[in-house]
């Protein structure tokens, strides 16, 4: 029998990102932030990328409520943030109230690092088991790059970046 396909996928490299959104609750704005490395970039023209979440995922009905997100690439030295975005719920909210600033675009907060996209929800597409949400860019920022993380057969690691 053929390896199946998440064996597979373990094997392709990843980078590792941190997605934002908020919820607007009475009390104030309730931001959340979650792990993915399932982002990638779509087009350039109209400037568009996309994460896949899963269907029953907290952070997903979240973006498709305040329709704006954020999404921070993370460096090696972001191992840790990326462990505590992977929790649960209940976890990311004590971690979030300390992460990063709101990103005058999108409203989502950003993480300082490589780089970071703020986005408007464009649309949402049901995909198997996952729902591939489209964002059409609002704004870009760039940062330190010493070098990003990765994710590969399930790990995180670190990639040197020689300077030249
Ligand atoms: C390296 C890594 C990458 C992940 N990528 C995704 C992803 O692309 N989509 C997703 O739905 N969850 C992903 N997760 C899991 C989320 O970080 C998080 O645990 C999950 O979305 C929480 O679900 P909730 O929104 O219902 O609380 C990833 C976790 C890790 C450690």
């Amino acid at each position: 029998m053929p390896p199946d396909h998440r064996r597979v996928m373990r094997q392709f490299v990843t980078g590792v990102c941190v997605a934002a959104t908020y919820t607007d609750e009475p009390t104030g704005r309730r931001h959340d932030a979650v792990t993915v490395n399932s982002f990638t970039s779509l087009s350039l023209d109209p400037p568009l990328v996309a994460l896949s979440l899963r269907h029953e995922s907290r952070f997903l009905a979240a973006i498709l409520a305040s329709r704006h997100f954020a999404v921070s690439i993370l460096s090696g030295q972001h191992e840790e943030i990326a462990r505590t975005f992977a929790q649960d719920q209940d976890a990311r909210a004590r971690a979030v109230t300390s992460m990063g600033r709101p990103g005058r675009a999108s409203g989502a907060l950003l993480l300082d690092g490589p780089g970071w996209i703020e986005c408007r929800l464009d649309r949402r597409i049901s995909v198997g088991d996952h729902t591939m949400i489209v964002g059409e860019v609002l704004a870009t920022g760039l940062g330190d790059n010493d070098g990003p993380l990765i994710f590969v057969e399930g790990e995180f690691r670190s990639l040197e970046v020689a300077k030249p």
